[in-house]
């Protein structure tokens, strides 16, 4: 008997770094799942997919709503995760990344009309500069990066919709088929591998994080606990990974020789400096399962598979 209340997801962005290990494990544990994505990396990572009954793509642009409606064919639920990611992104296509990521969460919406629940992956780059250090949902917003500003426009045309959830997550770590090296960890796993040096700004900085697993083992949660969960915002991530830019660095030498060394010029746009309370979802019965170290651990082989240029530096 299936007692599954959705069975058929649609994934915006679904063949992003954060969509493919989605899309896999919501495929393994049997739900049907549909991706609209431009491809604006790669579509090789959904490869590995096509032999899967259960899977459908659609190549699409949420800006664009004749392409959108052919993806909600026939539609349970909505993981809307396509966006363009990260303050420099959005910094270097202020237009674009408006269009996307907040008129293109109003299609999202539109075509839901109400009917259609939408979980939605925000970010705690909404929380921006904060006075109290422990952020908590109900903390008062103050992002100062455009994607910041975006990705809470878009929370709250999500809030607009009959059903949702809001999921603000820590900063992604891990590796992942779409590989991302302007995340934190990774970006100073790789380049303490593969250049055995690391220039670190705002060391006592604290930041928050997660595993890209454990972000798509939070999409199955939501959709188990829908009701639940419904109409409520979340931060996504876990207390014990809420630690100083300075502590990964002492954690990735653990493992790897390299010359590290703190300086006191440049800055964090968004000013990310805080700890996140993750009570709330704990409460809801999700908790993490992979350790920083663990993540070291893969990111550490990864720098000896892939070869390319690190394209940001200390985001
Ligand atoms: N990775 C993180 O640390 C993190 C943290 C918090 C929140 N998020 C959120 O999670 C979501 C996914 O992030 P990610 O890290 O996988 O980024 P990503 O860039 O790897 O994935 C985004 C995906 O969206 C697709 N896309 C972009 N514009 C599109 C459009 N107009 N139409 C259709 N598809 C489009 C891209 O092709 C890509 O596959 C984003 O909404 C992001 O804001 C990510």
């Amino acid at each position: 008997m299936n007692k599954k209340k959705f069975k058929h997801i649609l994934i915006t962005g679904g063949a992003g770094y954060v969509g493919v290990p989605t899309v896999s494990l919501l495929l393994e544990k049997g739900y049907k799942v549909t991706v609209i994505d431009n491809l604006m990396w790669t579509g090789n990572v959904l490869l590995p997919f096509l032999s899967n009954t259960g899977f459908n793509f659609i190549k699409g642009d949420i800006r664009s709503k004749k392409e959108l409606t052919d993806s909600f064919e026939d539609i349970d639920i909505v993981i809307h995760l396509a966006a363009i990611v990260g303050f420099p992104a959005c910094r270097k296509y202020p237009k674009e990344s408006r269009e996307i990521n907040v008129d293109g969460t109003q299609h999202v919406v539109d075509f839901a009309k109400g009917k259609i629940p939408i979980i939605f992956a925000s970010t705690g780059s909404t929380y921006g500069k904060i006075i109290e250090k422990y952020c908590t949902e109900t903390t008062p917003l103050n992002p100062l990066s455009h994607y910041g500003k975006q990705k809470a426009e878009a929370e709250d045309i999500i809030k607009t919709n009959d059903s949702f959830i809001i999921y603000r997550f820590a900063t992604a770590f891990g590796v992942s088929p779409r590989m991302r090296l302007d995340l934190l960890i990774n970006d100073f796993a790789f380049r303490a591998v593969s250049e055995k040096t690391l220039i670190v700004y705002e060391k006592e900085f604290m930041r928050t994080f997660i595993h890209v697993k454990d972000m798509a083992r939070s999409f199955l949660f939501a959709l188990e606990n829908f009701d639940k969960m419904n109409k409520e915002i979340y931060n996504v991530g876990d207390e014990r990974l809420n630690v100083s830019k300075e502590e990964v660095c002492r954690l990735l030498q653990k493992y790897v020789e390299f010359y590290l060394h703190f300086v006191e010029v440049g800055h964090d746009i968004d000013q990310r400096d805080y700890m996140v309370d993750y009570s709330k979802i704990q409460k809801v019965g999700y908790d993490t399962t992979i350790s920083i170290e663990e993540g070291i651990k893969e990111l550490i082989k990864l720098s000896d598979i892939i070869k390319i240029e690190n394209p940001y530096s200390n985001v």
